[in-house]
């Protein structure tokens, strides 16, 4: 599937510039000349996916508990950072595809809500995407997930995503029919490196905010990065 992904990725929508996971971030992204953008999403307690990191609502938010005990009309009245509020994904998904933005959606479940999420977001992320496949990427820490966004959502392109890559990665890329790895910069070995340029898979590393840094890796073979500095790479992410 056709898929063309920008060098630089807005991380939790406007990375540090804005409250994360935000409409506000996502459009400051686009602002700054950004061509894509990462998001989190999870289950509320009604079965709504929304864009939040945690399992808990503490970090960024004024509410307190799980997101995945949260009823919706609790949930979209609090206040995620500088008023603004926890986006509905349908919502951030209708912004991305508005500004022109690629969405990295990453599949965020709380534990125990794995499939459920998976199979909600997919569903959505095929109805949203349907005339625009090679405008998202879903991702995911948990295979599963990834496993059900295939059989959900098969035209839309998907990603592995690891803190440390795993030594059989290959092999789940086949079954997932992947796109692309993403992974963690700081645990990232020349080994998978070598395997991913002999497949011809682009590698992608989270959370790259330092221009030195992000040089090193592209001279290694990465192709793309996730950052929260938006401020230092703007100039290149167009
Ligand atoms: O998807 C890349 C990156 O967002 C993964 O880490 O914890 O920021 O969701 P995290
Ligand atoms: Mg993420």
């Amino acid at each position: 599937m056709a898929l063309t992904l920008p060098r630089w990725i807005a991380h939790r929508g406007g990375g540090v510039l804005a409250p994360e996971n935000t409409l506000a971030g996502i459009r400051l992204a686009a602002a700054m000349g950004f061509r894509a953008v990462e998001f989190d999403v999870m289950l509320s307690a009604d079965g709504t996916p929304v864009l939040i990191h945690d399992e808990s609502l503490e970090r960024t938010t004024n509410g307190r508990g799980l997101v995945c005990e949260t009823g919706d009309s609790e949930l979209f009245a609090l206040d995620a950072g500088n008023g603004e509020p926890i986006p509905h994904f349908i919502e951030a998904a209708r912004v991305c595809r508005a500004l022109g933005l690629l969405a990295n959606v990453e599949i965020k479940p709380a534990a125990g809500h794995e499939r459920a999420t998976a199979e909600k977001v997919a569903r959505l992320a095929a109805e949203i995407w349907y005339d625009a496949p090679g405008q998202v990427l879903i991702s995911s820490f948990v295979p599963e997930a990834i496993e059900i966004a295939r059989d959900l959502a098969p035209a839309l392109p998907r990603s592995l995503l690891f803190e440390v890559v795993p030594a059989d990665w290959p092999v789940l890329f086949t079954q997932m029919q992947a796109t692309a790895l993403h992974c963690d910069a700081d645990h990232l070995s020349d080994e998978v490196l070598r395997q991913a340029a002999t497949l011809d898979v682009p590698v992608v590393c989270y959370t790259v905010n330092d221009p030195v840094a992000a040089q090193a890796l592209l001279n290694r073979g990465v192709s793309a990065f996730f950052t929260d500095r938006l401020d230092l790479f703007a100039a290149q992410a167009g």
